[in-house]
């Protein structure tokens, strides 16, 4: 069997970092070199001081601490580390298209193909390569197609590693994966590639765990994994705009069919909505390719789960408007949390992002307060709605060190991430400061509704008659 010293990882992103760290970190005999042709970010994964690593993740700095200067480095160099390895990750972005064909649905594969056509371009030896980022089905035929004609008579083997992590247990998510799944070919080399790779897994995860499927069927579950996700927080959320309506409530009735061991209890928590680069971008992508072979039945399915995710973010921010009698304009709204969700600074998608407009539409005057996502990256995420100038954003939105002085003379603070900080928080000081009455919109159903109800609150739960 082929063994692997030598690996490389295109993309320095939340997927290629953590996951190429504890590669790294379980396997010290591979040499694991993670590239990035932005600068920025190599520079902060090299940063002496481990708080300043890009990406922040429980547990990450540890592992990035006992193995970088050793087998993990992390360079931009992408050519030369190209050559040196046996074995290539591609780990860059694929977001929904923006233009042209497909746009608003398909993946973007502009990034993917031009890693592929890099590594025809320098490759000398014989490569693994190996799909990391999420892709649509099919995508390995067409990052053969480029790496098999480059006529320098170097063989590649593709193969399909869909990444299962979920951010803020992502180091958690990779030490004990529930599966590893592997895509590849049917053929002697396809199945030496796919052995090659089970092994590094094989230093740290049983056997039984890694699980090895053509190439087709690895690319298309992962997409249906995420939907099935998705799935179910859109339809627990679905509920609650029902439990609101009746005297239900969607905690209660989340736990009384979780406990059904058919159905389960995890992923049942209703919320504003989910957020995060996979779950919509990955329906989306679904939602296309059903299209695409005419299945409209099929397609409009899964849309559904999406369409459901815009309904709540948007039954949400309208409960706080019409709360507020109807008018926010120019009323101070606070806001608990940005990032997609706890324990994470991504905020790729944060259902956060489309209150915010939805409220700015309305003119309200914003303050943002989350531990781990800077005011740049909070402004960065306005702008690129396009709704507004750059000059309104910064004239409507503040961003907060300070979460408790943030809400002196608020009318309202809306809860958009699960921070385990915000249940600490002194809410008695927090209602002296507020304009009364002072409302508290929980759409991450963490704060006890009987307990602000006792300080003086008016408070909103999402699933929950108020
Ligand atoms: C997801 C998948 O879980 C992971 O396997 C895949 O590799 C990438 O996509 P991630 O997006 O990082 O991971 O986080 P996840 O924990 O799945 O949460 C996604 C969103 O759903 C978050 O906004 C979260 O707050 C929301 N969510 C999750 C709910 O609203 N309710 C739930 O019960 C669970
Ligand atoms: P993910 O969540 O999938 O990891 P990110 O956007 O966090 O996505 O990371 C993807 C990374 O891939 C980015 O840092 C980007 O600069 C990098 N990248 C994109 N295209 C290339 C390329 N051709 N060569 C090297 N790095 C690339």
């Amino acid at each position: 069997m082929k063994k692997i010293t030598n690996i490389c990882c295109i993309g320095a992103g939340y997927v290629g970092g953590p996951t190429m760290s504890v590669i790294a970190n379980k396997c010290p005999e591979i040499k694991v070199t993670v590239v990035d042709i932005n600068q920025k970010r190599i520079d902060a994964w090299n940063d002496q001081d481990l708080d300043k690593l890009p990406v922040y993740e429980p547990g990450l700095k540890e592992i990035v601490g006992e193995s970088r200067g050793k087998n993990l480095f992390f360079s931009t160099d992408v050519d030369n580390a190209i050559v040196e390895a046996d074995m290539i990750f591609i780990s860059v972005n694929t977001p929904t298209k923006t233009y042209g064909k497909g746009k608003g649905q398909a993946a973007d594969l502009k990034y993917i193909e031009l890693c592929a056509r890099n590594i025809a371009k320098v490759a000398t030896t014989d490569k693994i390569v190996v799909e990391k980022s999420t892709l649509p089905v099919r995508t390995a035929q067409a990052i053969k197609n480029i790496l098999d004609n480059t006529g320098n008579g170097v063989k590649f083997e593709i193969l399909s590693n869909p990444e299962f992590l979920a951010e803020g247990t992502a180091i958690e998510d990779l030490l004990q994966a529930d599966r590893v799944l592997i895509g590849g070919e049917n053929t002697p080399s396809g199945q030496e590639a796919k052995d090659a790779l089970s092994a590094v897994y094989e230093h740290w995860l049983p056997k039984a765990n890694v699980i090895q499927t053509n190439l087709w069927s690895s690319e298309l579950s992962k997409l249906v994994a995420n939907a099935f996700l998705a799935q179910r927080i859109s339809s627990i959320n679905s509920i609650s705009a029902l439990c609101e309506k009746t005297d239900a409530n969607v905690a209660e009735v989340a736990n009384a069919i979780g406990r059904d061991s058919r159905i389960g209890p995890k992923f049942l928590n209703a919320s504003v909505g989910f957020g995060g680069s996979c779950f919509q971008k990955d329906i989306l992508n679904l939602v296309y390719i059903c299209k695409t072979y005419g299945l409209d039945e099929v397609s409009n399915y899964w849309e559904q789960v999406v369409l459901m995710n815009d309904y709540q973010k948007r039954r949400f921010a309208d409960n706080i408007i019409s709360t507020l009698y109807n008018t926010v304009s120019g009323k101070k709204i606070v806001f608990y949390g940005w990032a997609f969700k706890k324990d994470t600074n991504d905020t790729r998608e944060s259902s956060a992002i489309y209150v915010a407009d939805a409220l700015l539409d309305e003119q309200a005057e914003l303050v943002i307060y989350d531990p781990k996502v800077t005011a740049e990256q909070v402004y960065a995420d306005l702008d690129y709605l396009n709704t507004r100038t750059e000059a309104e954003n910064r004239k409507l939105v503040t961003v907060v060190n300070d979460p408790i002085a943030a809400t002196e003379n608020a009318h309202a603070i809306a809860i958009l991430t699960e921070w385990d900080e915000f249940k600490t928080y002194d809410w008695e000081k927090i209602f002296d400061l507020m304009l009364k009455p002072a409302c508290v919109f929980d759409g991450r159903r963490i704060m006890e509704s009987s307990k602000l109800k006792n300080i003086g609150f008016h408070c909103y739960r999402i699933g929950e008659s108020c």
